[in-house]
Order: C-alpha cells, then structure tokens, then sequence
C-alpha cells in the first residue's frame, strides 16, 4: 500500500473505550488515525502507542466535544497534522464517538446534566462534523454513534436517549446533503457493552451485567472487541453503498 492508498480515520474519544477499541481495529485494517482525548491524556498515549506498535501512524489531540468555541483551533491542528504527517490536505473516515452517560429517571433529570448531555451528544456532534467538513476527502465516511437506548427504552436514559435520537436523524440529513460529494453517513448503535460508560455499570454492577444478558439473545453483554471490528468492516470499501443507515450492534438485545 503505497502512502497515499492509506486512509485516515479521526475517531473522537479515542483514549478508551469504544473508540479507543474502534482505533486499534482500524490501525488493524491498515488506517492511520487522529484520536481525540478529554480527560485521560495517559491512556491517549497508551493509544498511540498501541497503533504505532501496529505499524500505524496515529496522532492524539485534546479535545472537548462539548464545547465549540475550540473546533476552529482544533481544524487548524489537524489541518497541520494531515500536512506534517501525510503530505494531505483532507482525512477519510470521522468516527463522532466521544460521549459520557448520565443515569437519572425523567423526574430527576437537572438542567444542568440536560444541557452538558446536549453540548457533548448533540451540538457538540453537528457543529464539529460542520467545522470539520472541508477536512473530509471526498468519498468519505461519517459514523456517529447512538445507542440501542433509541430503539428499547430503559428507565433512567430519557434525555441521553433522546439526543441519541436525534444523532440518527442528523445522519439521514447529513446523508442526504453529503451524498453529491461521495460522502457516506451512517449511525452505529451499540447495545449495552461493558466499558468506564456510566461509571462502567454495564461492566461492573453484577445486577445490570445480568440483566443485560437476559435480555440479550446471544447471552451476555458487548465488549468493545464486539464494537470496534464492526465500525472498522463498515468503513471498508466491501460496506461502501451502505448508506443513512441505523446499524445496532447488540447482541440482540431486546428482540
Ligand atoms: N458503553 C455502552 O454501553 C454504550 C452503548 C451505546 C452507545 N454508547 C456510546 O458509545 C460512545 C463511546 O462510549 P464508551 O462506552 O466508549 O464510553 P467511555 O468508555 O466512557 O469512553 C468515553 C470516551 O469519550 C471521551 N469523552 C468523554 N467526554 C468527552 C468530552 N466532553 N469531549 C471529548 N471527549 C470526551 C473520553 O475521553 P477521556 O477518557 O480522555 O476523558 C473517552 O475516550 C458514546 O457516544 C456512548 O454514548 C456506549
């Protein structure tokens, strides 16, 4: 593969979990990646770490997805990086992964956990993918991750699930408005996978891990190799004409 065959993948929250797991299968399948970190800047250098042992070339910036005042600055970063790096001016595929759970029945739900869910799960999505798009190479990819929470409802998610919700209709637009420039857009929704999301109940919490097995038909809840593989097939070009689609990955859970 020569250097301008490789593709470039720029995964939000890169530094654990989900993306993180979707990083390295991608660094797999031969793509270079652009992580994004917030908080855990040690397990961001675990990452790259990780890709380049792979024999890929993987570079992490700090980022906030809830706050857009900084995706200027961060194009600009990028925009360098892609230069420094690859000898490019546009990345291919932008994983919009980066997110945080909050637990609170409806009555419960403050103000103030609302509008930090709806900064980081929604505008944060449609105003970093608007300010990366002139960055995102013609017959491209966009993935954004929602949550089987949109399909089912659990008690506890309302807000969470309905931003999650409305990621999905953003795909179907984006799509649309993307499609003449080869741009394919789809939703990932994961089903309950075991991961530090909210406060890694999932994972820990023996109660919600058995619960979710007992509603899942294969048995038992995700784990992020079940997540990370999946995202990095659909952005092959053997997936190229799947397009505004709701992909789950769950296991089946509450079929
Ligand atoms: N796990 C599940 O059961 C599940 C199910 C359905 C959908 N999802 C969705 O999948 C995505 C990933 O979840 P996960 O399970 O991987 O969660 P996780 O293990 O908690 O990891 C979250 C990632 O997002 C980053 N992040 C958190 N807040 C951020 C912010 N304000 N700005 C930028 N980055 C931020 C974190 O960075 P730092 O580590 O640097 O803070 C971390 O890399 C989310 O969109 C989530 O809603 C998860």
């Amino acid at each position: 593969m020569t250097m301008n065959d490789t593709k470039i993948a720029l995964v939000t929250g890169a530094s654990r979990g989900l993306g993180h797991n979707m990083a390295l299968a991608l660094a797999r399948k031969g793509v270079d990646v652009i992580g994004t970190y917030h908080s855990n800047k040690t397990e961001a250098e675990a990452t790259v770490a990780a890709i380049e042992a792979l024999g890929r070339k993987c570079v992490m910036f700090h980022l906030d997805t809830g706050n857009c005042s900084s995706f200027g600055a961060f194009a600009v970063d990028v925009k360098q990086a892609l230069a420094g790096n690859w000898g490019r001016t546009t990345f291919d595929h932008l994983i919009n992964n980066a997110g945080i759970g909050i637990h609170a029945s409806f009555a419960e739900t403050s103000e103030a956990d609302f509008d930090r869910l709806m900064n980081i799960h929604v505008k944060g999505v449609f105003f970093l993918t608007q300010t990366l798009l002139p960055l995102i190479a013609d017959n491209g990819r966009i993935v954004n991750l929602s949550s089987g929470l949109t399909r089912f409802s659990l008690p506890g998610y309302s807000a969470y699930a309905m931003m999650k919700g409305a990621i999905e209709v953003l795909t179907r637009y984006l799509a649309k408005e993307l499609g003449p420039r080869g741009i394919a857009v789809n939703t990932v929704a994961p089903g309950a996978i075991e991961t530090d999301f909210g406060g890694g109940a999932v994972r820990d919490n023996k109660q919600i891990n058995d619960f979710v097995a007992s509603v899942t038909a294969l048995g038992r809840p995700g784990v992020p190799d079940d997540i990370g593989p999946a995202v990095a097939s659909l952005l092959t070009d053997d997936n190229r004409w799947i397009n505004a689609q709701r992909i789950e990955i769950s296991g089946g859970m509450v079929v």
